[in-house]
């Protein structure tokens, strides 16, 4: 096992009722800032509960944060947070809502020109953020619990290089290509999130789903790789595993199945809360791709790991072989045969338990061709991407050969 420093500073509030709670985690002089996405925390009677948690208090709401949520609409609240002095923000919503939050926490107390900056190093110069937390109705991302988030920009600014003589260090504006950047900070750990497995109950089939495989490459991303005899880890990851398979098709079949819901719920906030991935290699490549996917064309995050994950165990096969073995005779009971079926055999199951979710894992079925590759490849390029995974192996080319066996 590497050596590891663990420090997870987000308060859990998980069950039934708990939204009541919020105001007690709130400093009671604070002005509050509600942020949320489209609608469906309005709709569903979550924002209504929040806000009679906290009836009295200098309310603020800011609506409207997209699914992949985006620069441009994060910076109008940014201009609302300084206009009325706001020092606490509360999410209501899933990872874009959470996401989105994180960075305009981030940037009212950026110090630089352009907020876009902080995705730009990755976190690496954000110094204070103002305090949030976090009411969760989609278990998926983590974020939760996390110092992430994942940011998009219509519009991106770019630097040429060098290479185009007398306009070079020229920052300019193309509208043609969106980017999908992520960022990490202590200062962005939410102070606390509720967790109240009843407001996933409303989800349509298809978040529920998307939750579910989301969570399940997390654990993937951070378990799937070599061994270095972390038994604590690999357990509690296989644990996770075990857990979104055998009630992830509970979920979809009862809605309203409260135990099931709290376990994805629990699932997918400890897949992505730093304690799986403590002191072990991580891979990220199927991660890194999928974002690119996603700011190019469009499909869901969930859905961009689904495709890609199966191509990158399939393609890294021989990196992760030892690994692979674990994998499919820990998660998916397979012992007899030799290596390479039985390697061959956990890669088909992982297919066939995403696609029994309804979340397909071809680009095919999202009408993606193999023309979209070489933009993919170029956007991974530009953001300085290669190599991925573990071993540092996955290089352009090899990330041309697992999007090419993506289609
Ligand atoms: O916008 P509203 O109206 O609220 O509707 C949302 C949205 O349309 C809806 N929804 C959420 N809770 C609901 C609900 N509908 C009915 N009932 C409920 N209880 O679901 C839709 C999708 O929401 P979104 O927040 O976009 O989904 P998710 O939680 O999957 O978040 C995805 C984003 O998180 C990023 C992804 O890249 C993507 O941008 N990620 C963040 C990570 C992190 N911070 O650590 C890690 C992940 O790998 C991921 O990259
Ligand atoms: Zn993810």
């Amino acid at each position: 096992m590497d050596n590891f420093a663990f420090h997870n500073p987000t308060k859990i509030l998980f069950g039934t009722g708990q939204i009541a709670a919020v105001g007690q985690e709130i400093p009671q002089e604070s002005r509050i800032l509600i942020t949320y996405g489209g609608g469906s925390v309005v709709k569903f009677g979550v924002l209504d509960e929040v806000k009679a948690a906290l009836a009295g208090r200098p309310l603020f709401e800011f609506s409207g944060i997209e699914p992949n949520p985006t620069y441009e609409t994060l910076m109008q609240a940014v201009e609302l947070v300084k206009r009325e002095s706001i020092d606490f923000l509360l999410a209501v919503g899933g990872g874009s809502v959470i996401d989105g939050t994180k960075f305009i926490a981030a940037a009212a107390c950026w110090g630089g020109s352009d907020p876009w900056d902080i995705l730009l190093d990755g976190g690496a110069t954000v110094k204070t953020a103002l305090p949030m937390g976090a009411v969760l109705t989609l278990p998926a991302t983590g974020s939760e619990m996390n110092c992430g988030a994942v940011i998009s920009r219509k519009e991106t600014r770019i630097t040429l290089p060098a290479a185009n003589g007398a306009n070079a260090g020229v920052s300019m504006i193309t509208k043609s290509q969106q980017d999908k950047l992520y960022f990490m900070h202590p200062a962005v750990y939410p102070r606390f999130s509720v967790l109240d497995p009843t407001k996933s109950y409303t989800l349509p089939p298809q978040q529920t789903a998307n939750g579910i495989v989301d969570a399940f490459v997390h654990v993937m991303e951070q378990y799937l790789t070599y061994p270095v005899d972390a038994k604590v880890q690999d357990r509690f990851a296989e644990g996770l595993l075990l857990t979104l398979i055998e009630d992830g098709p509970k979920v979809l079949a009862e809605p309203e199945n409260y135990a099931a819901r709290a376990n994805i719920m629990w699932t997918a906030t400890m897949a992505l809360n730093g304690l799986i991935g403590t002191g072990v290699p991580h891979d990220w490549a199927t991660h890194m791709m999928g974002h690119e996917l996603t700011a190019l064309q469009g499909l869901d995050h969930a859905r961009t790991l689904a495709v890609i994950l199966p191509a990158v165990l399939e393609q890294q096969r021989d990196s992760k072989r030892e690994k692979l073995l674990q994998y499919a005779a820990r998660i998916w009971d397979l012992h007899s045969g030799d290596e390479a079926s039985r390697i061959t055999a956990a890669i088909a199951k992982t297919r066939e338990f995403f696609e029994s979710l309804g979340v397909a894992t071809r680009l095919a079925a999202y009408g993606v061709t193999a023309e979209a590759i070489a933009p993919v490849l170029a956007k991974l390029e530009q953001h300085g991407r290669f190599p991925l995974g573990e071993r540092q192996d996955v290089t352009l080319d090899a990330s041309r050969r697992i999007l090419e066996a993506s289609l």
